[in-house]
């Protein structure tokens, strides 16, 4: 079944799909530059939560790879600034923050055991492709758990995209949703378009046609209508941070989504890595939100739909743990209490 690559280390540089294009044009962009892979970042050339914690550690790479620096000591200076520069694109997915730590703690342990700058070159380009390595394995791994609380037939809905494109893998809601279609489950998902970026419209729903399961588009107001129908049977999506509760920030418009679950008896599942936990904060409330431009709300691709008035856009909100049925990571499916069973899996303790 076709797998979208959002992006790909190579000889050349780092390749990846511009996802702003999608669906019209696919087009990639290879970049030898750490700044222009922040940049990416921040403009959303690649978006989602895993995938940009993959970003930002081949960005990392680049950055030491091109580096002017003849010693390990100029490395050394010039590193936090690599760094820096790509910690302040987007706020909100702690994949990203994961990602840096992880190249951090690898280039303190590079440097203090060699000061030869091609070896610690050449680990860190490793480090980086590991991680992507690992962002596939475990979204196989989130797919395998949850398919098994898919409904044998009928309707599934999701919200924006965390497919293939968000992750560098098979994707972690939409690799539930994969891997419960090849298991033979006679799923048709329904495809919220998720103003104002429309990850869903652009995204998800190419991403699934290319795959030939089934979908139905649908206007992000038409979600409450839908679940009311007693055709949906479950919901799942992805996470950009999970807090040590349980309450989760996900792409704008899933709380309204996870109320209206509640209300007409659907279950509501996350499908997200565990280093999309952040148990450093109790609760959802010390979750940063990303507001971006006004103008991604005024305008769609460009094209003016609204008067030059002021315009919101928060680009997360996030969805208190008692909505959440489950959450499906990597280790097993964790359930309420959250606090017991986040913590359980982050310390490796198996709990399916
Ligand atoms: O703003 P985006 O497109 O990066 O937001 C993406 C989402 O909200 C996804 O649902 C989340 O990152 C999980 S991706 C597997």
């Amino acid at each position: 079944m076709y797998v979208a690559q959002p992006i790909e280390w190579t000889d050349r540089g780092v390749v990846m799909l511009d996802q702003r294009r999608l669906p019209g044009e696919e087009i990639s962009h290879t970049y030898t530059d750490y700044r222009e892979v922040a940049r990416a970042i921040r403009e959303m050339v690649i978006r989602g939560a895993p995938a940009i914690g993959v970003a930002a550690a081949m960005g990392v790479a680049l950055g030491v790879l091109h580096s002017s620096a003849k010693s390990v000591e100029e490395l050394r200076a010039e590193f936090p600034q690599i760094c820096e520069v790509i910690a302040k694109t987007r706020p909100t997915a702690v994949d990203l923050f994961w990602a840096l730590e992880r190249m951090k703690a690898r280039f303190v342990e590079l440097t203090r055991q060699s000061s030869d700058l091609t070896k610690i070159r050449q680990a860190l380009v490793a480090e980086a492709q590991q991680i992507h390595l690992e962002k596939k394995a475990t979204d196989e791994a989130i797919g395998r758990y949850g398919a098994e609380f898919m409904p044998r037939e009928g309707q599934v809905m999701t919200q924006c995209n965390a497919g293939a494109l968000a992750t560098g893998g098979i994707g972690t809601a939409l690799g539930v949703i994969r891997v419960a279609f090849e298991q033979g489950k006679k799923i048709h998902v329904l495809v919220p378009e998720t103003r104002p970026y429309l990850q869903g419209a652009r995204l998800t729903a190419w991403e699934l046609h290319r795959g030939g399961i089934p979908l139905t588009l649908i206007t992000d107001n038409m979600v409450g209508h839908f679940l009311k129908s007693g055709k949906v049977g479950a919901i799942v999506t992805g996470a950009d941070r999970i807090a040590a509760n349980g309450d989760t920030a996900n792409k704008i418009g899933t709380y309204q989504m996870a109320v209206l679950a509640r209300e007409n008896n659907v279950p509501f599942y996350i499908a997200a890595p565990i280093s999309t936990f952040d148990l450093s904060i109790p609760n959802g409330d010390h979750i940063p939100i990303e507001e971006r431009s006004a103008a991604e709300v005024t305008h769609i691709q460009g094209v003016r739909i609204a008067p030059d008035v002021p315009a919101a856009h928060p680009a997360f909100d996030v969805t208190p743990a008692r909505y959440i049925a489950a959450i499906f990571t990597e280790r097993g499916v964790a359930r309420s209490p959250y606090t017991q069973s986040l913590r359980d899996l982050a310390s490796e303790k198996a709990i399916a």
